[in-house]
């Protein structure tokens, strides 16, 4: 595999997953403690409260991160750090980011920031959360405040992560947090998460004339039909669109997809949230557009389910979350986006696997990591042969951590952590991906 000389390689994680600290320097409850305290919702019921304790060990993390020898870092901001109570500013907790940020960057490595990673203030719930149409202003304090407080030491904004999960996961399936189980519900939360997208990009841009590059970052999974029946291709076009097309249209079409539409008046009597403009917002044109990409989904005809669709058998290898490992399906999905969609760069901002991980005599051979992030790595390379124009790749995730409904239970880190000791333990995927990143830093000074 190959990466021209200006293609970033780095690793992801987020505030909730890793910092624990959970009642310090004035942070109040997310909604995220609250589904933790909530029976039934998180495995054994684990929570954040302390999850990689990185408040206080983000030095000793950072050189990890400096020992790895990628280019960049993306972490998000705990906005209930940072907005305790609505209307509350408090600089205690944006402090941490600033010496996480400015840290980085004296170790040469450029922080990627996610500003919404699912953590969302508990007194913006009580208000109705994401439903309300007032979330958008509410978010648009805290970007506001990141930018003036950060825009200086960070080298590109991610407005936000996956508003799928955030939207339709926690608010119609009820398996995030808030837990609510309503696609009228669902479909506002995440109209209100695109516009606070847009708002915010609008923002930086303009009234901070800021040049430091900004995107959304979305999950996608590309979806196959069992068979080519007439009945499975329908399930198929369900499926995506339910994924994929409800999210990529209105960013890049400024519309919402009428077929979806229809599908989902079944359960949304109305559609008059969406606002005179609000599409124009949500599709204004970003900087980069990042992909977080794990797995395909293959589906077929159910007339019994709400979209008429389910999921179908597969026989394909599996990692420990039981998702397909599909770096091919992975590439038609890129082709896809370049084809239908948009020409920006694309940044893979995470990507990465769950799998059983044995730690013997301190060393984890996860070989089956290795080969993951191995088939993806080329992937990339592959594409961007043909052009896709993939600028970065961030794998998921630096450490071990709490992965929200699967608590500790799944562990995704190419660095292992014994939860009781804090100890971190590179796993072999940690050495295999150092080696990567320092063989092409040679190849590239050869060239040079
Ligand atoms: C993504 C999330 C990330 C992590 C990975 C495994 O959906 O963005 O926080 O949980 O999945």
């Amino acid at each position: 595999m190959q990466f021209n000389k200006d293609f970033v390689f780095g690793t992801a994680t987020s505030s909730y997953q890793i910092e624990g600290a959970h009642a310090e320097d004035g942070r109040t409850p997310s909604i995220w403690d609250m589904f933790c305290d909530t029976d039934g919702k998180v495995f054994e019921k684990h929570n954040g409260d302390v999850a990689c304790d990185h408040y206080h060990r983000y030095e000793e993390d950072i050189a990890h991160i400096k020992k790895l020898g990628v280019d960049t870092y993306r972490f998000s901001i705990a906005w209930p750090r940072i907005f305790p109570a609505k209307g509350e500013y408090n600089p205690a907790g944006m402090a941490f980011y600033k010496k996480l940020a400015l840290r980085l960057r004296e170790e040469g490595i450029k922080p990627a920031v996610t500003i919404y990673h699912w953590d969302l203030p508990m007194w913006a719930h009580e208000e109705g959360g994401w439903v309300n149409r007032e979330s958008v202003d509410w978010f648009l304090d805290f970007a506001r405040v990141c930018f003036e407080e950060l825009d200086e030491v960070v080298d590109s904004w991610i407005t936000h992560n996956e508003p799928w999960c955030a939207g339709f996961l926690g608010y119609h399936l009820g398996q995030h947090a808030p837990g609510h189980t309503d696609l009228n519900e669902a479909v506002r939360a995440v109209h209100h998460i695109l516009l606070s997208h847009g708002k915010a990009v609008e923002l930086l841009k303009g009234e901070f004339a800021s040049s430091t590059p900004i995107g959304i970052t979305l999950n996608l999974s590309p979806v196959y039909a069992k068979t080519d029946s007439a009945n499975d291709q329908i399930a198929r076009n369900n499926s995506d669109g339910y994924s994929n097309r409800w999210f990529l249209d209105p960013v890049f079409k400024g519309q919402y997809p009428v077929d979806m539409m229809n599908l989902f008046s079944k359960y949304v009597h109305s559609f008059d949230f969406i606002h005179a403009g609000d599409l124009e917002t949500i599709s204004t044109k970003c900087d980069f557009f990042g992909i977080n990409f794990y797995s395909r989904g293959i589906v077929e005809f159910s007339a019994a389910s709400d979209f008429l669709y389910k999921g179908a058998y597969s026989d394909y290898d599996k990692t420990g979350m039981g998702w397909d490992i599909a770096p091919n399906e992975f590439k038609d999905l890129i082709r896809r986006l370049r084809a239908e969609y948009t020409d920006l760069p694309i940044y893979i901002t995470e990507n990465g696997a769950a799998f059983d991980d044995v730690l013997e005599d301190g060393r984890v051979h996860d070989q089956n990591r290795i080969d993951y992030v191995n088939m993806h790595l080329q992937a990339v390379s592959d594409l961007n042969e043909e052009g896709m124009n993939i600028q970065g790749y961030y794998l998921w995730s630096l450490l071990d951590n709490f992965e929200w409904s699967f608590g500790y239970d799944k562990r995704f880190g190419i660095i292992y952590i014994d939860f009781d000791s804090q100890e971190r333990i590179w796993k072999d995927s940690a050495y295999f991906y150092a080696d990567v990143i320092s063989k092409h830093k040679k190849a590239i000074e050869q060239q040079a």
